[in-house]
């Protein structure tokens, strides 16, 4: 357990640059199985999940190891398609190996996967795009278990619902099917279009990437290899700002794409923060003693709609905003785990499933909460930075997921913030 301590009631000063993307991060590591060639991801920050998938790479039979702040890896031969059950719980991104094994060891056996309790999350347009290309698929009580006979084959697939991991998952068995795959109802978030990004450089060729429509030319013989700069951490971004918002004070986010978050920075224009956002960094001031404006309605959804990992961060900043607020995430179906927290704040916060209402006006007084998953935790934290006293956040690992040092880096900025 880690608890993460907050002594709220200091306004924020300096600035700050994100790392590399997690959720880049994540599917570019499984999508290095496919080159025949070294590759370099620059700047991937220490999270657990990242450890968890060098931990996959490494069981596949694949050498991937940490250089620096980058991490390297090397082609090998021969490779396992059967995943840990141990790593495939830990994570939801053990899903992005599905492709990659497949692929490359001929079979892959997939452990239920873990990761955010944030309702079902089911595999099938992961499963049902790959059947589409060629692949097998059994069932089994505790597995997926995926073969192929021959190679993929490139195939004209829809998919039901714009599935990020789903599109990722499919680019990447595309990209070494043999022949085209036309990709429709594609899933357009940045982070697919990174994707895209690298396997582009290592030889892919895909068009379409960013928008809902994404042919790809497969490479049967395999990919080459490349060295490449993953996407900085929107959601990391987002939540500095979200900090800053509850906080009060005047911080700079450096080397950020500010278009990749415009939808929370015009939420926090709409509360009365000043932002202003230059061609990779974002200004944000909040003068504490002014209250936020609560009254907004925001609805999380696909790109390029209000990100749902944002969504519990807005709710933190709508806590002690004048008047009431509502918040619907049209993605996942228990978004809002981290309300009880907010209540043991002293916020009037329900959630109802998919939806969350805010009283507004809250005097929140620091006291213990636990964190619910990766963005509630981050959530809680964020609250606590405007509660009265001492909060103490129980963590059984979401947070570090996600985040390499959260309470560091917003100590960094004056917070009353560490790991206790
Ligand atoms: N879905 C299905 N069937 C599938 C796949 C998805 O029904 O085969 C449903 C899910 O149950 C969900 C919706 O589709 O209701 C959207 O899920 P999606 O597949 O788009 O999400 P994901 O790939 O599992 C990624 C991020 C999440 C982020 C979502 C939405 C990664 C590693 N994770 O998840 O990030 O919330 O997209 O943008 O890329 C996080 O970082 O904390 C996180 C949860």
């Amino acid at each position: 357990m880690e608890i993460i301590e907050v002594r709220g009631g200091r306004t924020l000063a300096g600035s700050i640059a994100p790392p590399a993307a997690k959720n880049s991060v994540l599917p570019l590591l499984a999508a290095t199985l496919l080159c025949g060639e070294p590759c370099r991801l620059h700047g991937v920050p220490r999270l657990t999940d990242v450890d968890t998938s060098l931990a996959i790479l490494t069981a596949a039979g694949a050498r991937a190891a940490r250089c620096g702040r980058d991490i390297v890896t090397r082609p090998v031969t021969l490779l396992s398609g059967d995943i840990p059950p141990r790593l495939a719980g830990a994570m939801r991104s053990s899903v992005f190996y599905l492709a990659p094994l497949l692929v490359r060891a001929g079979q892959v056996r997939l452990p239920v996967p873990g990761g955010c309790r944030l309702g079902p999350r089911p595999v099938d347009i992961h499963l049902d795009g790959l059947a589409a290309m060629g692949a097998r698929v059994e069932l089994a009580a505790d597995a997926v278990i995926l073969r192929r006979s021959g190679r993929l084959h490139g195939a004209d697939f829809t998919l039901r619902l714009p599935s990020v991991g789903a599109t990722e998952t499919l680019l990447m068995a595309a990209s070494c099917a043999e022949g085209t795959t036309v990709l429709r109802g594609a899933a357009c978030e940045p982070e697919v279009e990174d994707l895209a990004g690298f396997l582009t450089a290592c030889g892919a060729r895909i068009t379409g990437a960013g928008t809902p429509v994404i042919v790809i030319q497969g490479r049967a013989g395999g990919l080459d290899g490349c060295s490449y700069t993953p996407l900085p951490d929107r959601i990391t971004a987002t939540t500095y700002a979200a900090a800053v918002a509850m906080a009060g004070g005047d911080i700079t986010i450096r080397r950020c794409c500010p278009a990749t978050f415009s939808t929370f920075l015009d939420f926090l224009r709409a509360t009365g923060c000043d932002v202003q956002t230059g061609v990779s960094s974002v200004r944000i001031r909040r003068d504490r003693r002014v209250p936020l404006q609560g009254g907004q309605e925001l609805f999380a959804a696909a790109w390029p709609g209000f990100a749902t990992d944002a969504a519990p961060l807005a709710a933190a900043v709508l806590l002690t905003a004048q008047g009431p607020s509502r918040i619907y995430d049209g993605l996942f179906q228990n978004r809002f785990a981290c309300a009880a927290g907010f209540r043991a704040l002293g916020a009037q916060a329900q959630d109802n499933g998919r939806e969350l209402t805010i009283q507004g006006d809250a005097r929140l007084t620091g006291t213990v909460v636990t964190a619910p998953d990766l963005r509630g935790g981050a959530a809680l934290v964020i609250a606590a930075l405007a509660a009265e006293g001492k909060t103490c956040i129980l963590d059984e690992g979401h947070i570090r997921r996600g985040y390499q040092a959260l309470p560091d880096e917003l100590a960094s900025l004056g917070a009353g913030c560490r790991m206790a």
